[in-house]
C-alpha cells in the first residue's frame, strides 16, 4: 500500500505557482488576487476559508476576506458579488459554501462572473467541463485529478466508483474520470444514499472516490484488494483527547482499508491540501487570462 500524499503533491504544485507569480511580478504584471467571501459563523467553512486565503499569500497571492454576518440577505449578498464582479483588480471570487437558509446558492453561483468563477460552480464552467472543454474545474475534483496526475497512477479502463452526488465533488469528479484523458479513461459508476448493493458495486471497484460525509463509512470488506481509494470526507467527531474537541475523520475506515489498497489517500493530508492546490491553479489562470485579454 503506498500513500497519495496531497500534502507533498499540493507543495509541488504550490512552488511552481510561487514561481510563476514572482515571474509574473518581475515582467511588472498584476499579483493574482482572490475575494473569499465567508458568510456566517459556520467552524469547517471558516477553518477552510482561512485556509485558502493563508495558501493565497504563501504563493504571492493577494487575498480579501469578506465576512458576512449570517442574517445577510440574498440581495445583500448579490451586490457584495457584483461589486467583485466589475472591480478589475479581483481575479477569482469564491464563496464558500454552504450559504444560510435565506440565500438560494444558485442564485448567488450564477451570479459571479465566469471568468472570476475559481470554483468551477457556474452553470457556463459545469457545461465547459461536461463538453470537455477546458475551463475552472471545481478545486476537490481538480485537485483529485491533479493528485492521481502527481503520481502517475493509469486509470484508463478502471472501474471508478464514486459515492455522493454532490456538485461540489461527486458529480463533477464522476464527469472528469469519464473523460477521454488521463487521469480518466474510467468507467463510472456514480452512487448516491438510493444505490441498491453498494457494498458489492464498491467491492468491484477498482477505485473508489468516498465523498459522501459518513465518517469511517467504507470497510475493508467493502474494498477490492489492489483497489485505489480516494477519501474525500472530512468530518469533525468529537474527542475529548484533543485540544480542538473533536478529531477529523475521512469516509473510509483507514486502518483497516489502507492494508488492502494500492493507494489511498490519508485524512487529514490527502484531498484537502489539494483541493486548495486547486484553487490556488484556477486563481492564477483567472488572473493570467483576464489580464491577458485587458492588454489587448
Ligand atoms: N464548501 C465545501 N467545499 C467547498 C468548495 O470547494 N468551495 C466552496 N466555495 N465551498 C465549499
Amino acid at each position: 500500500m503506498e500513500i497519495l500524499d496531497g500534502r507533498l503533491a499540493s507543495q509541488t504544485i504550490r512552488e511552481e505557482l510561487k514561481l510563476k507569480t514572482a515571474q509574473r511580478g518581475v515582467e511588472g504584471k498584476k499579483t493574482p488576487h482572490l475575494a473569499a467571501v465567508l458568510v456566517g459563523n459556520n467552524g469547517a467553512s471558516e477553518t477552510y476559508v482561512n485556509a485558502k486565503v493563508k495558501a493565497c499569500a504563501e504563493v504571492g497571492f493577494k487575498s480579501t476576506l469578506i465576512k458576512l454576518t449570517e442574517d445577510i440577505t440574498e440581495s445583500a449578498l448579490l451586490s457584495t458579488i457584483e461589486k467583485l464582479n466589475v472591480d478589475p483588480d479581483i481575479d477569482g471570487i469564491l464563496v464558500q459554501l454552504p450559504l444560510p437558509k435565506q440565500v438560494s446558492e444558485n442564485k448567488i453561483i450564477n451570479a459571479i462572473n465566469p471568468l472570476k468563477d475559481v470554483d468551477g460552480f457556474h452553470p457556463v464552467s459545469v457545461g465547459k467541463m461536461i463538453q470537455g472543454l477546458d475551463t475552472f474545474i471545481p478545486a476537490t475534483p481538480y485537485g483529485i485529478m491533479l493528485l492521481l496526475e502527481h503520481y502517475k497512477i493509469e486509470t484508463a479502463g478502471l472501474h471508478a466508483v464514486v459515492i455522493g452526488r454532490s456538485n461540489i465533488v461527486g458529480r463533477p469528479i464522476s464527469i472528469l474520470l469519464s473523460n477521454n484523458t488521463q487521469p480518466g479513461n474510467c468507467t463510472v459508476t456514480l452512487c448516491h444514499s438510493r444505490t441498491r448493493n453498494l457494498e458489492a458495486l464498491c467491492r468491484e471497484a477498482d477505485i473508489i472516490v468516498a465523498a459522501l460525509g459518513k465518517p469511517e463509512f467504507i470497510r475493508a470488506d467493502m474494498v477490492k484488494g489492489g483497489a485505489i481509494l480516494v477519501d474525500v470526507g472530512i468530518t469533525r467527531v468529537a474527542d475529548p483527547g484533543k485540544k480542538s474537541g473533536f478529531a477529523l475523520k475521512g469516509d473510509a475506515h483507514f486502518e483497516s482499508v489502507a492494508p488492502k489498497c494500492s493507494w489511498i489517500t490519508p485524512v487529514p493530508g490527502g484531498v484537502g491540501p489539494m483541493t486548495i492546490a486547486g484553487l490556488l491553479k484556477n486563481t492564477f489562470r483567472a488572473c493570467e487570462e483576464q489580464d491577458d485579454s485587458s492588454e489587448q
